[in-house]
C-alpha cells in the first residue's frame, strides 16, 4: 500500500534498538554451527513457536538464552551487520543501538568481543551503506549496582565507541534510584543517558519522576505511563524530553500497542518517536511499526513526517550532523 511505502521511505533515525534483540533464527543457527553450539530447537519455526509472549519476563525468558550463540568479534558483527541492512531498507538513515555487554560478559565473553564486533559493523555502516551507527552500552537493571559500575570501567577504555548508557531488562524492584551512582558517573564521564521506563510496570510512573527527576535522563525508552501525570507531562514536554515508544513491542508484553497514549503524548507536542525495540522478536523491524501504528490509530503522512521529524530532535547527533537530517 501507499502508506507502507511512504512510511518505508521517510527518512527516519531510531533510538529503540536492542542489537541482541535483532538475532533472526536464520543467523541463530549459523552462529550455533559456526561455534558448534547444539540447539534445542531444529527449525525455525520450532524457534518461532517459543515466542509465545504474555509479558516482558517471558520475553527475557527466551531473549537472554538466545545470546550463548554469540560469542567471537565476528559474531557480533554479523549480527549488527544483519541489522543494518534491514535498517536500510526501512529507511533508517541514523541509529543508536542498546547492546548489553553483561549478558555476554557474564558468560565468559570478553568486552572487547562484543564491542569490538559491533563497532566493526557501526564503521561500514557509514561508509557502505550510507547510515550513522553509534552504540548505547545498556546495564542490566536485574544485576546489581556494583556489577554495571565494573561494567562502566570496563567500558571506559571505548568511551570514543559509545554515545551513551541505557538501563534495560527486567523492571520489577529494580527501580532507576539502584543505579544513581552509576548514572552519575556515567553523566561525568561524558555519555547521554537513557533509562527504560516499561509499559505497565509496578509504580511505572514513579519510575518515570525518578527518571527525570533523579537520574536527570536526556531520553526516556518507552514511557508513555506518564499519561497518568499531568503535571509530569508538562515537566517532559518544558525539558523537550524524547520518548522512544514502541508500538509492536507493546502489543506483545501488554497485549496492547498503546496507540491512544503515544499519539495523545504526540498531539501534546511531546518528542514521541517510534522504534522496534526487539524487531527479531516481535516480527516487525521500524518501518513496520510506523506502519502498525499508523493503521491502528489513522494516522495521516503529516503525522508520520512529524514522528520522523522527532527522531532526529530526540537523538543525540550533534546539532551540526542533526542540521543535516532535518
Ligand atoms: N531488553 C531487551 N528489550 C527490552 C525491553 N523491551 N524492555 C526491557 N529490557 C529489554
Ligand atoms: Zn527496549
Amino acid at each position: 500500500t501507499s502508506l507502507t511505502d511512504f512510511a518505508f521511505g521517510l527518512p527516519k533515525a531510531e533510538l529503540h534498538l536492542h542489537l541482541e534483540g535483532t538475532l533472526e533464527p536464520e543467523l541463530k543457527f549459523d552462529l550455533a554451527a559456526r561455534n558448534g553450539i547444539e540447539l534445542a530447537e531444529k527449525t525455525v519455526d520450532a524457534v518461532k513457536a517459543t515466542y509465545d509472549f504474555t509479558d516482558l519476563t517471558s520475553f527475557l525468558a527466551v531473549y537472554y538464552p538466545a545470546m550463548n550463540v554469540l560469542q567471537t568479534a565476528d559474531d557480533f558483527h554479523d549480527l549488527a551487520w544483519a541489522y543494518l541492512l534491514r535498517a536500510k531498507e526501512q529507511g533508517v538513515v541514523h541509529v543508536e543501538m542498546f547492546f548489553d555487554p553483561q549478558a555476554h560478559t557474564s558468560r565468559g565473553v570478553p568486552f572487547g568481543n562484543v564491542i569490538g564486533g559491533y563497532r566493526r559493523a557501526a564503521v561500514r555502516a557509514e561508509s557502505e551503506l550510507g547510515i550513522s551507527a553509534e552504540l548505547i552500552l545498556c546495564f542490566l537493571r536485574d544485576f546489581s549496582a556494583e556489577h554495571a559500575m565494573t561494567t562502566l570501567m570496563e567500558a571506559l577504555p571505548y568511551k570514543a565507541w559509545i554515545i551513551g548508557v541505557g538501563l534495560d531488562s527486567d523492571e520489577r524492584d529494580n527501580p532507576p534510584g539502584k543505579f544513581a551512582d552509576v548514572f552519575a558517573r556515567a553523566k561525568a564521564e561524558g555519555f547521554f543517558l537513557t533509562m527504560h521506563c516499561d509499559i505497565d510496570q509496578v509504580g511505572s510512573v514513579d519510575n518515570i519522576r525518578a527518571v527525570i527527576e533523579e537520574i536527570g535522563v536526556d531520553r526516556i525508552d518507552h514511557g508513555t505511563n506518564i499519561v497518568e501525570d499531568p503535571a509530569l507531562v508538562a515537566l517532559a514536554k518544558e525539558r523537550g524530553l524524547g520518548f522512544t515508544t514502541c508500538p509492536v513491542s507493546n502489543s506483545f508484553v501488554t497485549e496492547q500497542m498503546k496507540a491512544d497514549e503515544i499519539v495523545g503524548l504526540l498531539r501534546e507536542g511531546l518528542r514521541v518517536t517510534v522504534n522496534s525495540d526487539d524487531p527479531a522478536y516481535f516480527g516487525a523491524y521500524v518501518g513496520e511499526n510506523y506502519v502498525a501504528l499508523a493503521e491502528q490509530a489513522g494516522l495521516s503522512q503529516t503525522d508520520l513526517v512529524q514522528l520522523a521529524i522527532n527522531s532526529f530532535e530526540a537523538s543525540w547527533l550533534t546539532p551540526a550532523r542533526r542540521a543535516a537530517f532535518v
